[in-house]
């Protein structure tokens, strides 16, 4: 096991009508704030009336910046950093998912320099602080809800890039699992794909002695598999949502990375695809994930083997730890179908060949190479986006 720091400071508020505390949580940073949304789902719900009256009751008044797209763009970003510069706005508050919460991380930062908050994006300098983020989460998926990440979109060149940081980390998360009663079935899906993403990006490790973390995370995996079906059958199981997105919340919050290293091949990767193309993240993992398996399956047998028994429940078959390690792939692939997503770029109504250009720039130009388990450089992250055809 490796050498860990864990402090995962967010504080999470969880269950029925948990958005109500939203004001009083937030009056504890700030009683002037910015109200960033999306593109209408927590407007039409009713939750950001909801959300509004919390907080008007706890004292805060706030400015609105709606319209964040999925796959956030930057140009949103520099509006709400503008925003807060001039009123002097002391705290963000996402109402939405990984897209609200993670463009709400970057006005955070964005709004404490002079300079371009793009160029943390870039890898040109680290942030030295930012302003505080709550969220209130409406979708168990990209788990920024309590995570250091934060991704966006530079529409200029297509660029989707990250940036993680402690700074980041949400002061508070309200997860009300009824507030996703209302997704529609194609972002369950999507949800369900990254999360089990965020899990195997980290269970396919080098660091050996990891296998307290290794159960936990076949045990978050399987959660997911029972749940994203019972919820996709029937929109308001509360019970089926809150095991959702309770998993979706520790598969990222960086506990299950606790003395490993992960890999996170399949995301630089798909996070090119869907910079590109504009699809939904975990539609794109549903394609790079299993094309990746295949590369790098051999690198580790062993641990392909335990993850196709311990999750999928393939039999063993010590004589034949390929076929095993296939069928777990293949499992895998069969739950993705089953939830209602493709794993072939194809399903993404991409049609054109733009792999190579993918490839570069996924790799700065083979100037570095991408992923942990198995390094991969421009002519691997080719050869995988090729497996995907
Ligand atoms: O914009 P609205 O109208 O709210 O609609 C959204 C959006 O169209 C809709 N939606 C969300 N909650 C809903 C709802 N519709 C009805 N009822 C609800 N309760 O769902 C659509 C997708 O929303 P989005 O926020 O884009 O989804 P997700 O949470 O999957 O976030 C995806 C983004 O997160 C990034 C991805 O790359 C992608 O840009 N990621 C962020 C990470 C992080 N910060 O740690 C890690 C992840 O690996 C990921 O890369
Ligand atoms: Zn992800």
């Amino acid at each position: 096991m490796e050498n860990f720091e864990f402090n995962n400071p967010t504080k999470i508020i969880f269950g029925h009508n948990a958005e109500d505390k939203t004001g009083a949580e937030t009056a504890k940073y700030s009683k002037k704030i910015l109200l960033h949304y999306g593109g209408g789902s927590a407007k039409k719900s009713g939750l950001l009336d909801r959300v509004q009256s919390s907080l008007k009751k706890a004292g805060v008044e706030w400015i609105e910046l709606g319209g964040v797209k999925p796959n956030p763009r930057l140009s949103l970003v520099y509006e709400g950093i503008e925003l807060c510069k001039k009123n002097n706005l002391g705290m963000i508050l996402a109402v939405g998912g990984g897209s609200v919460i993670d463009s709400a991380k970057a006005i955070a930062m964005g709004a404490v320099i002079e300079g371009d908050v793009w160029d943390f994006y870039l890898g040109k300098g680290e942030p030295e602080s930012a302003l505080p983020v709550g969220t209130v989460l409406t979708i168990p998926a990209a788990g920024s809800e309590s995570s250091t990440g934060t991704v966006i979109t530079k529409e200029e060149g297509q660029l989707k890039r990250a940036v993680n940081s402690d700074l980041i980390y949400p002061g508070f998360s309200v997860l009300n699992p009824e507030l996703s009663f209302t997704l529609p079935a194609f972002q369950v899906a999507c949800g369900a794909t990254d999360i089990m993403a965020h899990l195997m990006e980290r269970y396919f490790t080098n660091v050996t002695h990891v296998s307290f973390t290794d159960r936990l995370i076949e045990a978050t995996m399987k959660t997911v598999i029972t749940m994203a079906p019972r919820v996709l059958e029937n929109s308001t199981d509360y019970d089926s949502w809150s095991e959702l997105m309770w998993a979706g919340t520790i598969a990222h919050n960086n506990l299950l990375t606790t003395g490993r290293i992960g890999d996170w091949a399949s995301h630089d990767i798909e996070h090119e695809i869907s910079g590109i193309y504009d699809v939904a993240h975990g539609a794109g993992l549903a394609v790079v994930f299993p094309a990746w398996m295949k590369y790098t399956f051999k690198h580790d047998l062993n641990r392909f083997v335990q993850w196709a028994v311990r999750v999928w429940n393939v039999d063993l078959d010590i004589n034949n730890p390929e076929a095993v390690a296939l069928e777990g792939i293949k499992r895998m692939e069969n739950f993705f179908h089953s939830i209602g997503l493709g794993t072939k770029l194809s399903d993404l109504k991409i049609t054109d060949d733009r792999i190579q250009e993918m490839a570069e720039k996924c790799t700065a130009g083979d100037t570095r190479t991408v992923g942990n388990f198995v390094k991969l450089n421009r002519k691997a992250v080719n050869d995988i986006l090729t497996l995907t055809k």
